[in-house]
C-alpha cells in the first residue's frame, strides 16, 4: 500500500477491504460504479459484492457509465445480484439474463443517464463506487482510465466508496476534464468548440462526508478484444477512404477531415486503421473511446488530438501507453460521459460518426441493438447520440455473415430500429458505399440494394422493392412480408430460404 495515493488526512482511517466494502451494500441499493467500456471500473468491490451473493439472496439495481470489464457483470448476474442494470452492458451472460427476462436492462442513450439522474427521472443513488488513481490533498478523486459518469454519481450519491488502483501511473492527473451541468432552468451552454478545448477541472469533487471506504488495488483493466482487419473489414474502410477523399476533392471538407467518432466493434476499428492509408492529416477525435486505432494514428502522426470518456485498448497497447504514457499526455482528454457525447457540443463540432450498424433497411433505417427484433445484443450505447447530431452519420456492416452467407446485414425492413432513415447519411458494407444525402425513400432503396446488399440477396430485395412500389406509398413495403428474411433465418437457418420462396 503506498501512502501517497491519500493526500487527505481525513481518510486514512477509512481504508477497509474489498469484503468489508461489498457488505456495507444492503439489499435494492442503487448503485452508480464508475467503469467505461471496460475501463477504469470496480475492480474490488463490485467483484466482491458478487460473491457474496453467492451464498446470500440480495440485488442491486446497477448504473455505471457503459460496459464492464473481466467477469463482474457475468458474475453478478449468475448469482442474481441484479435486479436493473443500466445503461450499457457487453456481457455474454448478463445479455442471457435480460433476453431471458430474469433482469430488467434499461438501454440507454450514454449522454443522458447523468442527465435522468439529475433531473431525478431515475431513482437517487445510495452509493457510488468510483475508482480512483489518487486522493488529492482535498479529499477529490483523480480518476483513471474513464470518467464516465463518475462526476455525476459522486455529487448524487448519498455515500462513495473509492477503489484506489495503485497500478495506474499518477501522472494520470492533467488528461480529465470535468464539468457538471449547472440545474435547469439555469443550463449554461457547453464551452467546447474544438477537442482540445479544457473547459473544467482535472479532478472529480467528492464530499469528503460521503466517504464510508476506501479500498486498494492493483489490476490493469481487461483488455479489449481488438480483432484485425480482414478482407471485409479492410474494404468498408476503403470504401470510406475513398468517399473522404471524393468530399475533400468536391472542397466539403479538408484533409483534416472533421472531428471524428468511431463506435465499438470489430468492423468500426478495423475501419478506423484503414483511415491511416489515406491522405489526410492533423486528424483529431471527438468520441467516446479512444482504441487502438486511435493511438496507431497518433502513432502514425496522423492524429494530433483525441477527446472521449475512455481508454479502452488491447493488452499489448495497454503497456505500451501506461509505459509512455508522458508522450501522449498532451495528445488527449478524458471527459465525462454527458460531455464526451454531449449533443450540442456533437452539432457545434460537425462530428464525422462511425457506427457499426447489426442490420439496415432498404430505406436507411438501423438496427444497432436488437438480433432479429427481440434478444438483446449490448444496447445503443453513445450511437444514438452521435447519429442524430452528426455532420456526418456513417454507418458501416458487413452485407451477409455466417456459413453460406446465411444472415443479409440488409433487409426489407430492420427488425428494430434505433437510428431512423433521418439520421443516416451513408451506410457503407464491403461491397460498397450508399451516399443517402438528400434522397427520397424510393431513390435511397435503389441504392441501398445497389451498392450494399451481398449479391446473393440482392434479386430478392428489388424483387421485395418492386411489388412494394406496385402497392404504392412514400415508404413502399408489403407489410406481411417485411420480416420475412427474419422469419426464414428462425425457422430455416437461412435468409436465402426466402429469396427461393420469392422468386417460385
Ligand atoms: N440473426 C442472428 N444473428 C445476427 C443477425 C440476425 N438477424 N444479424 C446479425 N447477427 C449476428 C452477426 O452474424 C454477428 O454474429 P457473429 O459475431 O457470430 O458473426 C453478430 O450478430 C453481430 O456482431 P458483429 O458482426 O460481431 O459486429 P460488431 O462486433 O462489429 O458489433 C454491434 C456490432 C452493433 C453489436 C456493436 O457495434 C454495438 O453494440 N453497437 C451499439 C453500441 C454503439 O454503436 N456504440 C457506439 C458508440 S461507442
Amino acid at each position: 500500500m503506498t501512502e501517497n495515493r491519500i493526500l487527505f488526512q481525513g481518510y486514512h482511517s477509512k481504508i477497509i477491504s474489498a469484503k468489508e466494502a461489498a457488505n456495507l451494500i444492503t439489499d435494492k441499493m442503487t448503485v452508480g460504479s464508475s467503469g467505461f467500456t471496460k475501463a477504469g471500473d470496480s475492480k474490488a468491490v463490485l467483484p466482491a459484492f458478487a460473491k457474496r451473493a453467492e451464498t446470500e439472496s440480495i440485488g442491486i439495481t446497477l448504473i455505471t457509465g457503459a460496459s464492464l470489464g473481466f467477469t463482474t457483470d457475468n458474475d453478478l448476474a449468475k448469482n442474481n445480484a441484479l435486479y436493473r442494470r443500466m445503461p450499457f452492458q457487453a456481457d455474454a451472460g448478463l445479455r442471457g439474463k435480460i433476453n431471458e427476462g430474469d433482469i430488467y436492462f434499461t438501454d440507454q442513450h450514454l449522454s443522458e443517464t447523468s442527465e435522468l439522474l439529475e433531473n431525478k427521472h431515475l431513482p437517487q443513488l445510495d452509493l457510488a463506487i468510483i475508482e480512483a488513481a489518487y486522493i488529492d490533498e482535498n479529499g477529490n478523486i483523480i480518476p483513471t482510465t474513464s470518467v464516465g459518469n463518475s462526476a455525476s454519481f459522486a455529487k448524487i450519491a448519498s455515500k462513495i466508496i473509492i477503489e484506489i488502483n495503485e497500478s495506474i501511473p499518477l501522472n494520470f492527473k492533467g488528461i480529465h476534464d470535468i464539468i457538471l451541468h449547472e440545474s435547469y432552468p439555469n443550463r449554461q451552454p457547453v464551452n467546447i468548440t474544438k477537442p482540445d478545448a479544457r473547459t473544467g477541472q482535472d479532478f472529480i469533487t467528492i464530499d469528503p462526508e460521503k466517504v464510508i471506504g476506501i479500498v486498494y488495488t492493483n489490476l490493469s483493466d481487461s483488455a479489449a478484444m481488438v480483432t484485425a482487419p480482414d478482407a471485409k473489414t479492410s474494404a468498408i474502410g476503403k470504401h470510406l477512404v475513398d468517399f473522404f477523399e471524393s468530399e475533400i476533392e468536391a472542397g466539403r471538407m479538408t484533409p483534416s477531415l472533421m472531428p471524428l467518432q468511431v463506435g465499438i466493434g470489430k468492423v468500426a476499428n478495423a475501419v478506423m486503421s484503414g483511415l491511416a492509408k489515406g491522405n489526410f492529416e492533423n486528424l483529431t477525435m471527438y468520441s467516446e473511446v479512444l482504441q487502438d486505432s486511435t493511438f496507431e494514428l497518433i502513432d502514425s502522426g496522423k492524429m494530433t488530438f483525441a477527446s472521449a470518456s475512455s481508454i479502452t485498448v488491447s493488452e499489448a497497447y495497454y503497456k505500451h501507453l501506461l509505459a509512455n504514457f508522458e508522450q501522449y499526455k498532451d495528445k488527449i482528454i478524458l471527459r465525462p460521459q454527458n460531455i464526451s457525447n454531449s449533443p450540442e457540443v456533437i452539432r457545434r463540432l460537425g462530428i464525422i460518426a462511425i457506427n457499426t450498424a447489426i442490420e439496415f433497411d432498404i430505406y436507411g433505417n438501423v438496427n444497432s441493438t436488437h438480433i432479429s427484433g427481440t434478444k438483446m445484443m449490448n444496447g445503443i450505447g453513445g450511437s444514438g447520440d452521435f447519429a442524430r447530431n452528426a455532420y456526418l452519420s456513417i454507418f458501416v456492416t458487413q452485407s451477409a455473415s455466417k456459413e453460406f452467407n446465411a444472415i443479409s446485414h440488409v433487409l426489407p425492413m430492420v427488425s428494430h430500429v434505433d437510428h431512423t432513415e433521418h439520421d443516416v447519411d451513408i451506410l457503407v458494407t464491403e461491397q460498397g458505399l450508399a451516399d443517402l444525402r438528400g434522397l427520397a425513400p424510393r431513390e435511397r432503396a435503389k441504392l441501398i440494394i445497389e451498392k450494399c446488399a451481398h449479391p446473393e440477396y440482392k434479386e430478392a430485395l428489388i424483387d421485395y422493392f418492386n411489388r412494394a412500389c406496385i402497392r404504392g406509398g412514400h415508404t413502399p413495403h408489403i407489410l406481411e412480408e417485411a420480416f420475412s428474411f427474419h422469419t426464414s433465418y428462425n425457422e430455416t437457418g437461412t435468409m436465402k430460404q426466402n429469396c427461393l420462396v420469392n422468386l417460385l
